[in-house]
């Protein structure tokens, strides 16, 4: 998805700043939109959960364009482990089923061990937060900033609606309780979402998306 997102908005004649936590394989993903007629996109590596990762990639645009119209924050992960028998059938097979399918095949053939559901959220929330905070002042440069945070439909969670002084500590806190719930098994009386599985991408992707809010709120 990341790389149609680059393809789509450097079409449109946006410079786009392609990232990726491999520079080989950034360089190729640029590569191959230069391939394609699109000169104005340039790669920068970009590790979403490192914090001088990020400050580096914000130096480099501040440097070479001292703005930022538009983030796309859409590096995610599931956090699960998979049983990975032969890859390519797997796909080709994967590719027949409509997305119900899909996720319910993913989910009866995958496991959300502790380690893997703290992965997920360390990088598809605490990612996207660290990235988008060293980010924000090149925004406030530009008339039109924005940022987009490439959510789900599994993000929807109306546990997280209510949120009272909704605040970045106030995520980080629901981070950290959802994470001890997980360790000691206590998702399901504690309230958190775990039916139909994923429940760490779920919560993951519900914080995401209040980031940009509590940010604003804080700023
Ligand atoms: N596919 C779907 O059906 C679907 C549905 C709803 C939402 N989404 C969301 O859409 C986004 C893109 O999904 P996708 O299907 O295109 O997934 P994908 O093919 O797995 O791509 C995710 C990308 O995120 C990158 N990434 C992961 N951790 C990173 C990190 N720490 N720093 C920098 N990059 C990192 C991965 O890089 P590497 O190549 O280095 O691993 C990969 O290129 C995700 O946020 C996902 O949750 C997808």
């Amino acid at each position: 998805m990341g790389f149609e997102i680059c393809r789509q908005l450097a079409s449109s004649g946006l410079t786009v700043v392609l990232t990726a936590r491999n520079e080989t394989r950034g360089a190729e993903a640029v590569d191959r939109l230069r391939g394609l007629g699109l000169p104005d996109v340039v790669f920068h590596q970009l590790d979403i959960t490192e914090p001088a990762s990020a400050a580096r990639l914000a130096d480099f645009v501040r440097s070479k364009f001292g703005r930022l119209d538009v983030l796309i924050n859409n590096a995610g992960i599931l956090g699960v482990t998979m049983e990975v028998g032969d890859e390519a059938a797997i796909k080709e097979m994967l590719a027949d089923m409509d997305d119900m399918e899909k996720l319910e095949w993913i989910r009866k053939h995958t496991t959300e061990p502790y380690d893997k559901a703290k992965e997920c959220l360390i990088t598809n929330y605490h990612g996207t937060k660290i990235v988008t905070e060293a980010l924000l002042p090149l925004l406030q440069f530009s008339s039109h900033g924005r940022v987009v945070n490439v959510s789900s439909d599994f993000g929807l969670l109306r546990e997280l609606n209510n949120i009272d002084s909704l605040s970045v500590q106030r995520l980080d806190e629901l981070s950290e309780f959802f994470l001890k719930d997980f360790k000691n098994g206590q998702l399901e009386p504690h309230g958190w979402p775990t039916e139909g599985g994923y429940p760490a991408y779920k919560v993951s992707k519900a914080l995401t998306m209040l980031i940009r809010e509590s940010l604003q709120t804080s700023t």
